[in-house]
């Protein structure tokens, strides 16, 4: 009997390999096993369990409430549908901030109980220690950097970060030191785009944009956001690939009105 071909995993390594390549990175994120097996089908390089699960599931106004056990319980179901992408799980806020111990028991943890194979972490030179320990020892790590949605406490709101001078030089030695502690891949969210390309440039992982330009090896977007299921939420770095709420809205109220008016179910859908 001739061996199926199998689909070939995508994995860290890959994803480092794309810099020299120059194969663009694809990336969505999923928090589900239905939206993570349509992805995977559809030849997704990465698939991140992102916190941002907390807004688009859990319908938090921010990433700051989401918890490891909750991240920890979406990323267990994600593996369990996706059979070639790589899966990334967030870090959630204060899962990774205290210290290196700490991180390395946590990031544990999300490998161990998840079956994915990367974790994230958002920040620079505040974290690179924790991310040196987690390479060292066999934890695959993606950076983020630029508008970090954990310390949006800090930055008062959403608009984009290293516009001046100065915030723009820390992202770029950040990008190096996140390197140097031994990152995949470097997620740069809302920074103008010659800052991004200067970032790409001037490391050798590679980077991943989400309102980040054009220049950068990758892009990620959130699924629900790209699907038109976030409505009202339309940054200019989002672009609509479908209108999923208005088709969604659209059947429910075919269904209620099939309902009332007894037409559902019809002979031919019942025993
Ligand atoms: O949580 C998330 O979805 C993310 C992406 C926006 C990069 O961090």
């Amino acid at each position: 009997m001739k061996e199926q071909a199998k689909p070939k995993t995508v994995t860290t390594r890959t994803i480092l390999e794309s810099k020299k390549s120059g194969e663009k990175v694809a990336a969505l994120t999923a928090y589900d096993a239905i939206t993570a097996r349509i992805l995977d089908e559809a030849g997704i390089d990465i698939i991140l369990v992102g916190d941002s699960l907390s807004n688009v599931f859990q319908g938090n106004d921010t990433t700051i409430p989401v918890t490891l056990d909750e991240m920890i319980y979406h990323a267990k179901i994600v593996t369990r549908a996706v059979k070639r992408a790589l899966v990334v799980v967030d870090m959630p806020f204060m899962s990774y901030q205290v210290d290196a111990q700490e991180t390395l028991r946590n990031a544990g943890r999300i490998l161990k109980e998840t079956g994915a194979s990367a974790v994230k972490v958002e920040g620079g030179k505040a974290i690179a220690e924790s991310v040196g320990r987690m390479t060292e020892i066999g934890i695959p790590v993606m950076g983020h950097l630029g508008l970090t949605p954990q310390s949006i406490n800090k930055f008062g709101g959403y608009k984009p970060r290293g516009e001046d001078k100065e915030e723009a030089a820390g992202i770029i030695s950040d990008a190096k030191l996140l390197e140097a502690s031994g990152v995949f891949s470097i997620v740069l969210e809302k920074i103008p785009a010659r800052l991004a390309a200067r970032v790409t440039k001037g490391v050798g992982v590679p980077t991943i944009g989400i309102g980040a330009g054009p220049q950068c090896d990758g892009q990620i977007l959130v699924y629900a956001d790209m699907l038109g299921l976030t409505r009202e939420f339309k940054p200019r770095f989002v672009r609509h690939y479908a209108n999923i709420a208005d088709e969604m809205q659209k059947a429910f109220s075919a269904y209620v009105s099939d309902v009332k008016k007894g037409s559902f179910p019809a002979d031919e859908e019942s025993y």
